[in-house]
């Protein structure tokens, strides 16, 4: 096929999903992504982009729509670029993310793999997050509903989602529904006060407008749920008319924070916090602990989900107790955040130290010791880059750990936090990811000298591709050499061909 694609319309069959929650076809020797596509339809597709090694299509016409279809409960689901998978049962769901995991170790990463167990899902598919942050724009994205009729937005002033592939124009979200439904309510609410006021709304391209976020976080288990609002504009008291106007329609605010931000990029956890009303922080509730958590934290936003995870984590640690012992002595708790794991966990272990880039998050930590009356001096919380944080002289300080608990972010970890690991040399490793491509990197760096003997993935994100998965690792009697290894051979998290092969096997 020529470098630019001609588009074309044709029949397909969709086989199976791929990690980016599109489904994936073939069309003679290539591998088609369908947007929107639930794998088991049979599907007339409008094939409108060469990507990379793959063609991408959407679909014109269902011909037989798969079993494993579902209504879409979302009005914005098609425009929106999150709960890509609404319109697939939840029992779907959950043996897709349960194959997208074993394949991306097994056939991406060459992981071998012990035990399987199988994937933790939920009960409450929708209303399950605890965090939801939405961005003002003076650019309205249009539905798809507006682009099939050729017509126009009326208002540009909206308060939404960034559309996917969009860093200026935003999604007007009437109702989401991955939150408490009050949260519709006050973001529809503020949306239209600031209207009637005439406030300006950010424009990203010319880095100009008055409102720029929104950001809710609750707690269904503790009741609180606070508000922040990011300006581009110091103006206090623009913030406190908008607050008391709040303040006198919803009560089950706890807290008003606001930040004024007026850099260039969106990040906001480097700037300082003002409050209104009400306390700078939010209590959760994990299992039998609370935490403590300010609005630049990075704290789990599926809670109940999060403890299963949690639990999990628990049982592995549980598993590897020596024997005899109803503890185990020193356990490293890397990427700690608020300490959400190591308190946990704390009961099954003597000491626990956490560390944690954040220094806010690491303050967060030491509270959430206190609040839950548990000792001080089994913990220590570094506040710092691991790279810099992990390493001999800490294990000389404070002792070599008997088990590692690692939770990095999507990225995975730091190929030099992986040769400290390799360095410290832990009898075991649970490793918590929220993205497989880059675990199944670290698990192949780590294999020399650790095996994987049990993992379990957890459904943190019901209607999206994103799947969480713990593995339990654990040193092996000597170094393995792997056969014909290469040393530096790298595995790419990020080919979606790679992982649409591998997916169609
Ligand atoms: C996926 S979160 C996990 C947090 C925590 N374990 C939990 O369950 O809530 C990853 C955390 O790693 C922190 N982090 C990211 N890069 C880091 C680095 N290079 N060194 C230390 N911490 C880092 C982030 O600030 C974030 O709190």
């Amino acid at each position: 096929m020529a470098r630019r694609l001609n588009p074309f319309r044709t029949e397909v069959e969709l086989i199976d999903a791929a990690s980016d929650g599109r489904a994936v076809a073939r069309h003679q020797d290539w591998v088609v992504f369908v947007e929107h596509g639930v794998p088991g339809d049979v599907a007339e597709v409008y094939v409108y982009r060469k990507q990379k090694k793959n063609l991408v299509a959407r679909i014109d016409r269902i011909v037989t729509p798969s079993p494993d279809r579902a209504e879409p409960r979302c009005a914005h689901f098609g425009s929106c670029g999150g709960c890509k998978w609404q319109n697939m049962t939840y029992d779907a769901q959950l043996r897709f993310k349960q194959k997208q995991v074993v394949n991306i170790l097994t056939r991406i990463g060459k992981v071998e793999l012990g035990e399987i167990e199988p994937i933790l899902g939920t009960e409450s598919a929708y209303g399950y997050r605890n965090k939801l942050e939405f961005s003002f724009s003076n650019k309205a994205w249009r539905t798809r509903e507006q682009m099939r009729h050729d017509q126009e937005v009326d208002e540009q002033r909206v308060l939404g989602f960034y559309a996917p592939g969009f860093y200026d124009k935003v999604l007007d979200i009437d109702a989401c529904h991955l939150m408490d439904p009050v949260v519709n309510d006050i973001r529809n609410a503020v949306r239209a006060f600031a209207r009637a006021e005439d406030w300006t709304f950010y424009d990203n391209r010319a880095h100009t407008g008055f409102l720029r976020n929104l950001v809710f976080r609750s707690s269904a288990a503790t009741g609180e749920l606070m508000l922040m609002l990011i300006v581009g504009e110091d103006d206090p008291e623009k913030v406190e008319q908008l607050f008391a106007h709040l303040e006198a329609r919803f009560p089950a605010i706890t807290s008003y924070l606001w930040i004024h931000n007026e850099k260039l990029n969106s990040t906001y956890t480097d700037l300082p916090v003002r409050t209104w009303k009400g306390t700078p922080y939010y209590t959760e509730q994990l299992g039998d602990f609370r935490y403590r958590v300010r609005p630049v934290s990075f704290f789990q936003t599926n809670p109940r989900q999060a403890a299963r995870l949690y639990g999990v984590v628990k049982d592995y640690l549980q598993a590897v107790l020596p024997e005899g012992k109803s503890r185990h002595g020193l356990v490293y708790d890397l990427y700690a955040g608020t300490g959400s794991i190591g308190i946990f966990v704390s009961d099954l272990v003597e000491r626990i130290i956490g560390i944690e880039y954040v220094a806010a998050a690491v303050e967060d930590a030491w509270e959430n010791v206190r609040l839950n009356e548990l000792d001080e001096n089994r913990f220590r919380f570094l506040a710092g880059d691991l790279k810099d944080l992990l390493s001999e002289e800490l294990a000389q300080t404070e002792g070599y750990p008997d088990v590692v608990i690692t939770d990095p972010p999507r990225q995975g970890m730091d190929a030099k936090v992986v040769d400290r690991l390799l360095a410290l040399k832990p009898a075991h490793i649970i490793y918590v990811s929220c993205k497989p491509a880059t675990q199944a990197r670290d698990l192949d760096l780590l294999s020399s000298w650790y095996e994987v003997v049990r993992i379990r993935p957890v459904d943190m994100f019901p209607h999206t591709a994103h799947v969480e998965n713990v593995a339990l690792l654990r040193r092996r009697a000597q170094q393995r050499i792997k056969p014909g290894s290469q040393s530096g051979e790298a595995i790419n998290p990020d080919s979606s061909h790679d992982a649409a092969q591998a997916s169609l096997g």
